[in-house]
């Protein structure tokens, strides 16, 4: 299974759009995939028609009990292929119930470890927040995704989760490798066209060589809760995030080839 988590401080950013548009690419190319909700605010839980509010169980309850068994805790979604992991409110307080217990770093990494044959790939929406569930995305990930909203101040929010990312992975033995996207590109717009110049500039490395572009597809995808790529397969934003996930399957390949020398 391979895990990747999607990250920024910043809300609004894509992050769950992300998510799912990559998680929908992926099970129509006939990979099953689990979908983890690890925001408080359950975006991507409501995504998928589950309410936060009034979930029994949620990733919340293997904070509580790690001796649940993680699988009993997966859903269904209405998409062939993909399963999710729902969030329920009770995430929110939990750096302040248990975030001091020792252990609580690995949550995720051990119920994914405990799911591997079960999954290909396993995709993590992370909350825009610093706290023990950033911490237990960060550990349980072999590849972060950055996205980037092409605006200005979108510089400031990125050199924060990059700060947030070396702080976190200080323990690792390797680095952990990271892809920058930027997302919501607008060609017409200097907002636009100006951040993604500084990012070529500054980024060189780690920078996507492309963009997701605006598409209002993506809110109306969105309101129905279907994946894009389920809805409109031919759209530019899902031949964007087409585009997006041959690259990281091929840095991944690249990176496992390295590895294996
Ligand atoms: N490429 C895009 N073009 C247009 N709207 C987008 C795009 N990506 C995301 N959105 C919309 O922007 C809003 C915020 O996106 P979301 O993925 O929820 O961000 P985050 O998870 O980082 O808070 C949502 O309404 C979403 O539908
Ligand atoms: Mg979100």
């Amino acid at each position: 299974m391979k895990v990747w988590a999607i990250a920024n401080q910043k809300g609004g950013v894509g992050k769950t759009t992300t998510a799912v548009s990559l998680a929908g690419v992926l099970a129509q190319r006939g990979s099953r995939v689990l979908v983890l909700d690890l925001d408080p605010q359950g975006s991507l839980t409501s995504y998928f028609r589950y309410s936060p509010d009034d979930l029994e169980s949620s990733i919340f309850t293997l904070f509580q009990n790690q001796a649940v068994n993680p699988y009993s805790l997966v859903r269904p979604t209405r998409f062939e292929g993909m399963h999710i992991l729902p969030a329920t409110m009770g995430l929110a307080t939990l750096d302040r119930q248990l975030g001091a217990k020792s252990g609580m770093g690995l949550v995720i990494s051990k119920a994914l470890k405990a799911m591997t044959d079960k999954y290909d790939y396993a995709l993590i929406d992370c909350p825009p927040m610093l706290g023990v569930l950033m911490v237990n995305a960060m550990a349980a990930c072999d590849h972060l995704v950055i996205p980037v909203q092409t605006e200005f101040l979108a510089l400031k929010g990125l050199e924060r989760m990059l700060k947030t990312l070396t702080m976190i992975t200080r323990s690792r033995s390797v680095r952990l490798p990271y892809t920058i996207v930027p997302t919501m590109f607008d060609r017409r717009t200097r907002a636009s066209t100006e951040t993604l110049r500084l990012l070529r500039t500054r980024y060189v490395d780690d920078l996507w060589n492309s963009v997701i572009p605006v598409d209002t597809q993506f809110r109306e995808a969105s309101r129905m809760g279907v994946p894009l790529p389920m809805l409109l397969p031919q759209s530019r934003g899902v031949i964007a995030y087409e585009r997006l996930l041959n690259a990281l399957l091929s840095h991944d390949a690249k990176q496992a080839q390295t590895a294996a020398i």
